[in-house]
């Protein structure tokens, strides 16, 4: 099985880089290759310029973004790590989205047919938050599977979905944490 991972936080060291750091390790446990988008470390441009939109229609893309659309291709499994911000995700990887998942790349239309270019693909998304689960869960958990899974990935075509969130990482004793990497250990070693 081949693994794409978009890690998208400022910094390896936080916890973002421990779910990473754990992911990596099941998937090498497993004997399954992978390989590793670190957005910020990368120097990834997550900003949709007026050139790169206007092509976006007649299917032009720059350098980098075919490169990213290499990987998804290349790949059986796509794993997505980042915190919630503002009940969402960093600008930087709302722009990857923006730029790579593209109607075109992930939908096109051939002969009035639509045709789902990522639909064989799994996408695991991994989340942190610093609300607990009671105040997150009760209507936000909902509303961002609701815009993430179902209105991005379920349209741009990916069939198996899942998100597990880390809650209240912030506020979490090392025992706690600790407990949250297991729960995701578990969760790739089951894949
Ligand atoms: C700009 C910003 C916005 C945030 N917004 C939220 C939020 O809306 N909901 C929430 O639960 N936590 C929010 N947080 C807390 C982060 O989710 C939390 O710091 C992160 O998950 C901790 O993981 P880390 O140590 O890997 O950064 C926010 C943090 C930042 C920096």
């Amino acid at each position: 099985m081949k693994n794409l991972i978009i890690f998208s936080h400022p910094t390896r060291d936080s916890f973002n880089g421990a779910v990473l750091s754990t992911i990596v390790r099941e998937l090498d446990n497993k004997g399954w290759e992978y390989r590793i988008n670190d957005l910020y470390s990368d120097g990834f441009n997550p900003v949709l310029t007026l050139e790169e939109w206007e092509n976006q229609s007649k299917n032009i893309y720059s350098e980098d973004v075919k490169k990213q659309q290499r990987g998804i291709l290349w790949a059986d499994n796509i794993f997505l790590i980042y915190p919630i911000w503002w009940m969402s995700m960093p600008a930087m990887l709302k722009g990857w989205i923006d730029k790579v998942i593209t109607e075109g790349f992930a939908r096109k239309k051939e002969n009035g047919e639509i045709i789902k270019t990522l639909e064989e693909k799994s996408l695991y998304i991994f989340t942190t938050s610093g609300r607990t689960k009671e105040k997150l869960a009760k209507d936000y958990d909902a509303a961002m599977d609701k815009v993430l899974l179902d209105g991005t990935f379920k349209y741009c075509s990916f069939k198996n979905m899942n998100r597990k969130n880390s809650y209240a990482v912030t506020s979490a004793t090392n025992e706690e944490r600790k407990r949250m990497l297991k729960e995701i250990e578990e969760l790739v070693k089951n894949l």
